[in-house]
């Protein structure tokens, strides 16, 4: 959601802070500021875009700062409740990502007490209790009103005249970089790359001082070693590498983020006999769901193993009768939803494994086992490469479960990404350019395919797009197709190939525009179609993933094509970190 980075060194702080804020961008991108710790300190806030800021910071000075960018929850997007946020006496700056939840009952007894507030966050609560508390000792005093928030918090605090920063989390991911001579904090390692490669990942409870040249963490209020780890993401990995957006880049990233999630799982020992401990479980949100839909239908089919997929925020609040192994599914390690439902399912006493592409995320701090999926950092709001590293993890574990690992079976499957990656579409998109509405339809493990092709239209070209099994269309959402509804159809060979057929027909029979992805050279597909695609891998599970990037370039191909900012589609954000 938000994004927050503190910076405190002998480099021009504010400078660094907003090009940091820049690469935080995906994570919010509605307003944004940076304070640093002047007498009195010194702030600048804007509603809008900071890579639309030019260089706004020219009247700070300093070589500490804190900055936030952000994804509105509590009041809308404008200057005044852009962070950071103050006290009334103007020492003290805060930003913060998560929710206080007890911020309506805090901010009426701090109001009672005499505080003015300027904004309609929850965050200005811990100004104000910060300012009833600080007398010289910033680490006391955040230390001190901790305990007065329920919720979630990532949080960096700065104080007029005193050159550390004071980072905090409960719930809210924090990653403190150590460099040479500076320290670095913010709420992922993107922005950190830059300068370094030496991270820490502080843990729920923790609250750290940081000055250029220490480090100091408590918990609870003794002091605790946390592990540093050295990062292998590189900082060609947060760039755009000369494509004109993240998801392009993704998306052609993704032949070698499947060999390489292959490759390092090979070298790993997974956990495959939990997954022969009775039912499984799969929790997941968006895209990953999608994912999880289809290690089901692979699951069942290939092992004979029972699985089941919840949506995770379902699932933590109506927790069916469980047992056996939960599996979490998270790209970032830190979608709220998913790590309520893995606590849930540790209290129904289920083992649980996560996997996920964010060593040290949340998620892995929750589970008993974690496999991480290696497709490096996924930028664009839009999931791609994680969607295809979540496959590779499967088809790995299913290979593994089936003591038969088939290198050939994922050599073919690489092919077929790459030939998808080369594929005509233009005849595609323009019909689906003038639609108000598309459906995209599969059966079996193509059915996911279909509902994340769908998703991948929605959310980036704003056309409205729904994924539905094949068989489904003609009980109700026959009403809505005419010539003015393209139907995209996922219809490789195999045993639901017939029934695929008829299903197309009947729509064909409604006027409907067909882009048909079948075998290459499927002549009554072909005639059938308004576009025919042929589908590199269509007799193997290869198909799946080249089905998958077909559906992902057509919808940015279509966005692009409107003129869509691809990269920060309306009102979203990368890591949903609140319910
Ligand atoms: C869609 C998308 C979201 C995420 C969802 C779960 O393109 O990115 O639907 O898939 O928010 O995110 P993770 O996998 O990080 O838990």
């Amino acid at each position: 959601m938000c994004g927050i980075f503190g910076y405190t060194g002998t480099g021009r702080a504010p400078e660094i802070v907003l090009e940091g804020l820049k690469r935080l961008e995906y994570r919010g991108y509605d307003s944004f500021g940076i304070a640093v710790p002047g007498t009195p300190v010194q702030v600048i806030k804007k509603q809008g875009r900071i890579s639309d800021a030019g260089q706004c910071t020219y009247s700070l000075h300093g070589t500490v700062a804190i900055g936030h960018t952000r994804w509105a929850t509590h009041g809308v997007p404008s200057d005044v409740n852009a962070h950071p946020h103050q006290d009334c006496t103007g020492k003290i700056a805060v930003v913060h990502n998560g929710i206080i939840e007890n911020y309506a009952v805090l901010k009426r007894e701090l109001m009672g007490r005499g505080h003015v507030f300027t904004s309609e966050t929850d965050t200005e609560v811990i100004a104000h209790l910060l300012e009833e508390s600080y007398n010289g000792d910033l680490l006391g005093a955040v230390e001190t009103i901790l305990p007065r928030l329920e919720g979630s918090y990532a949080l960096l605090v700065i104080a007029e005249g005193d050159r550390r920063i004071i980072a905090a989390r409960q719930h809210s991911p924090l990653v403190i970089g150590i460099g040479d001579g500076a320290m670095f904090a913010a709420s992922d390692m993107t922005p950190v790359l830059e300068h370094t490669r030496r991270m820490i990942v502080l843990e729920d409870g923790d609250v750290a001082s940081l000055t250029p040249d220490t480090l100091e963490i408590f918990n609870g209020g003794n002091p605790r070693k946390r592990d540093e780890e050295i990062v292998q993401w590189s900082v060609e990995d947060v760039r755009k590498g000369g494509f004109p957006h993240f998801m392009i880049k993704e998306i052609f990233e993704q032949p070698d983020v499947f060999s390489a999630a292959i490759r390092a799982l090979r070298s790993e020992e997974l956990p495959t006999r939990l997954l022969n401990a009775g039912q499984v479980v799969l929790v997941a949100c968006g895209t990953s769901y999608h994912a999880a839909l289809v290690f089901k239908y692979l699951l069942e089919e290939q092992c004979r193993i029972p699985a089941r997929v919840e949506y995770a925020s379902e699932f933590r609040y109506f927790t069916p009768p469980i047992e056996g192994l939960v599996i979490g599914i998270t790209q970032s390690g830190e979608t709220a939803d998913t790590l309520m439902a893995l606590r849930m399912a540790a209290l129904h006493n289920c083992s649980t494994l996560a996997i996920t592409n964010v060593m040290g995320s949340s998620v892995s701090r929750i589970a008993d086992h974690t496999i991480l999926m290696h497709a490096g950092p996924e930028i664009s709001v839009a999931a791609t490469k994680s969607f295809i590293a979540e496959l590779a993890v499967f088809l790995h574990l299913i290979d593994a479960i089936r003591e038969g690992g088939c290198a050939a079976r994922l050599d073919h499957a690489h092919r077929a990404i790459d030939e998808a990656l080369l594929l005509d579409l233009s005849s595609a998109v323009k019909c689906c350019i003038p639609a108000q509405d598309i459906f995209f339809v599969g059966r079996g493990p193509y059915y996911p395919i279909a509902l994340e092709g769908a998703l991948k239209m929605k959310e980036i070209s704003y056309i409205h797009a729904e994924g539905y099994a094949a068989g489904e269309i003609k009980h109700g959402p026959f009403a809505l197709l005419s010539e003015a509804t393209p139907v995209v159809a996922l219809c490789p060979p195999g045993d639901t190939y017939g029934v695929m057929v008829s299903n197309i027909r009947e729509m064909k029979a409604r006027g409907t525009p067909l882009i048909i992805l079948g075998e290459g050279g499927d002549r009554d597909l072909e005639e059938i179609a308004d576009v025919f695609i042929p589908l590199p891998g269509a007799d193997s599970v290869a198909g799946l993933l080249s089905a998958t990037v077909i559906l992902q370039l057509l919808a940015y191909h279509t966005a692009d094509a409107l003129g869509r900012d691809i990269d920060k589609p309306r009102n979203l954000a990368k890591s949903v970190t609140v319910e």
